[in-house]
């Protein structure tokens, strides 16, 4: 287990210029209320990156990208570097989420390659792993997630944060059981502690699909979970509060 648990928020293609409402209602939470038990993060989509980091100056909350290229600039149209997004003000970035890898094609060789520029341009990546409902219904979730866990992180940096998210998990209210998501995470955890060693011990594993104000707490009072990765419910601010209270409740 890490000794921080960390929410992420991961808006996908949601929010606008309209969303300063949103951020202002987390952030005033989040500076009365978070201590340094919990970590808070906001991935928005690329153009609202550097607006939500002015709406939360000097605010705990880490601002985050979604997505990242691999390379540090160059002909690369519509894609966005590593480099520029610490420009902004990004300090995590997601990558190889299961959106990306469907809908793009992004292999776990792809993955590691933007964690490792991440990494070099001074941000956290948030790697996402997870298997499909096939892969789960054929009895291969482990095997799938532990290779992909092998091929998409960086074996030479620990400061990574490694998301599980079950494909058929996110967004359809069908959340993991805690015992599969204790199963699951054990496993991440002996593979990390078998790529970096003592290092792998520090690593935050977070869960993600179908997180809301109501699961949150059992979900985070599982062994070898260290936060979560919030879709539909980052959207409102009522419900990511309670999941950061959630995570702060569970920390105490
Ligand atoms: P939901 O919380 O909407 O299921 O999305 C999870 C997710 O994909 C976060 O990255």
């Amino acid at each position: 287990m890490a000794n921080q648990k960390y929410i992420i928020g991961n808006w996908k293609m949601n929010g606008s210029l309209n969303s300063k409402g949103l951020v202002s209602e987390i952030d005033d939470f989040c500076r009365s209320k978070l201590g340094d038990k919990v970590a808070v993060g906001i991935c928005p989509p690329f153009p609202l990156i550097g607006l939500v980091n002015e709406w939360s100056w000097e605010s705990p909350i880490n601002i985050g990208a979604q997505d990242c290229h691999f390379k540090e600039s160059g002909a690369h149209t519509g894609d966005v570097s590593a480099v520029l997004l610490k420009e902004i003000g990004a300090k995590i970035v997601i990558i190889g989420h299961s959106e990306r890898r469907s809908n793009h094609g992004e292999t776990s060789q792809l993955v590691c390659d933007k964690a490792k520029a991440a990494l070099l341009a001074g941000l956290k990546p948030v790697i996402c792993v997870g298997e499909t409902d096939e892969e789960r219904k054929s009895g291969n979730a482990i095997k799938v997630v532990l290779n992909q866990i092998e091929q998409s992180c960086p074996a030479e940096n620990a400061n990574i944060i490694v998301a599980y998210e079950p494909v058929w998990a996110i967004g359809t209210g069908n959340v993991a059981s805690p015992q599969d998501i204790l199963e699951m995470h054990n496993e991440i955890r002996a593979k990390l502690i078998e790529i970096y060693g003592h290092d792998g011990k520090k690593i935050q594993i977070l869960y993600g699909g179908s997180v809301n104000a109501k699961n949150a707490e059992e979900i985070l009072q599982t062994q070898n979970v260290d936060g979560a990765l919030v879709g539909g419910a980052s959207l409102k601010a009522p419900d990511f509060i309670a999941i950061i209270d959630a995570a702060i409740n569970v920390s105490n």
